[in-house]
């Protein structure tokens, strides 16, 4: 057996008041330097739709996207726990769909939990998935799966609406869920619910109020410019890095300095 952190670690963290250090990761290599850097949970988010697929929105992913993702995540760490993400659809349709899906997921990639977007509109599957041993991550506030609803990618949770958000983070967590995401939400409603609930919050856009903290790997490292949420923290221009060598190596190919003698063999 693996010295992988397990399910039992996120609520010691919480009770510890030990911030739980969550990053998306959607490949082998990104996961390795991820799970060495002390990363505790690698989260294969659907937000690989935008960052890996060139996607406007999470919604067209496929099941067989994100457990191709995953079993290269898993593949590359060691020490972090590992959640997938459910994508667009499955919690929408039967207990049986979602079960078929999940079970899929930690059958086939080593994923340890399913990650599952929505409140109170899914605490059936979020319940069926929990009764059968299958750990569950949640995730509420502003759910990217129903950014058609919301009409755009916009806080969620503001005056009134925060009764909502509350009441949907409850629920996940009365239905089983080991921890919840809470996305795009004001800062006192995130650290109110943090508060309230006894299972661990990882917030994104939510504030300093939560148990712990997720980020889009692109967006941490810098690497990607298709929308800057005003809640990224970039702790590396690594697209600027990655155009500058770049253009040196083609600039030292057009040149004819690159390969030179000690980038070659001699007999
Ligand atoms: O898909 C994703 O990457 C996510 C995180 C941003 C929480 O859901």
């Amino acid at each position: 057996m693996s010295s992988r952190l397990t399910v039992l670690d996120f609520p010691r963290f919480k009770a510890e008041k030990r911030p739980i250090v969550c990053v998306t990761a959607y490949d082998y290599t990104f996961a390795g330097l991820l799970d060495d850097a002390g990363v505790d949970l690698l989260l294969v988010g659907d937000s690989l739709g935008n960052v890996i697929q060139g996607h406007e929105t999470t919604l067209p992913v496929t099941l067989d996207d994100m457990i191709y993702h995953t079993k290269a995540v898993v593949r590359g760490s060691r020490r972090a726990f590992v959640a997938c993400d459910l994508p667009f659809g499955f919690c929408h349709r039967s207990a049986g769909i979602v079960l078929e899906a999940s079970i899929r997921v930690l059958k086939e990639t080593g994923a340890q939990a399913v990650k599952v977007e929505g409140g109170e509109a899914v605490v059936d599957a979020i319940r069926a998935l929990t009764e059968l041993q299958i750990p569950v991550l949640a995730h509420v506030g502003l759910t990217p799966q129903a950014v058609h609803a919301f009409g755009g990618f916009k806080v969620q949770g503001r005056g009134e609406a925060a009764d909502k958000v509350l009441a949907d983070a409850v629920a996940v967590e009365r239905a089983g869920a080991f921890a919840v995401v809470l996305e795009g939400i004001p800062s006192p409603l995130a650290e109110k619910i943090s508060k309230r609930l006894t299972i661990p919050t990882i917030g994104i856009g939510a504030g300093p109020g939560c148990d712990g903290q997720v980020l889009v790997v692109y967006d941490l490292l810098g690497l990607y410019d298709g929308f800057k949420p005003r809640f990224v923290k970039r702790y590396l221009e690594g697209g600027a890095l990655i155009r500058q060598a770049v253009a040196q190596f083609a600039d030292e190919v057009r040149s004819r300095r690159f390969p030179d003698e000690g980038h070659g063999f001699n007999e």
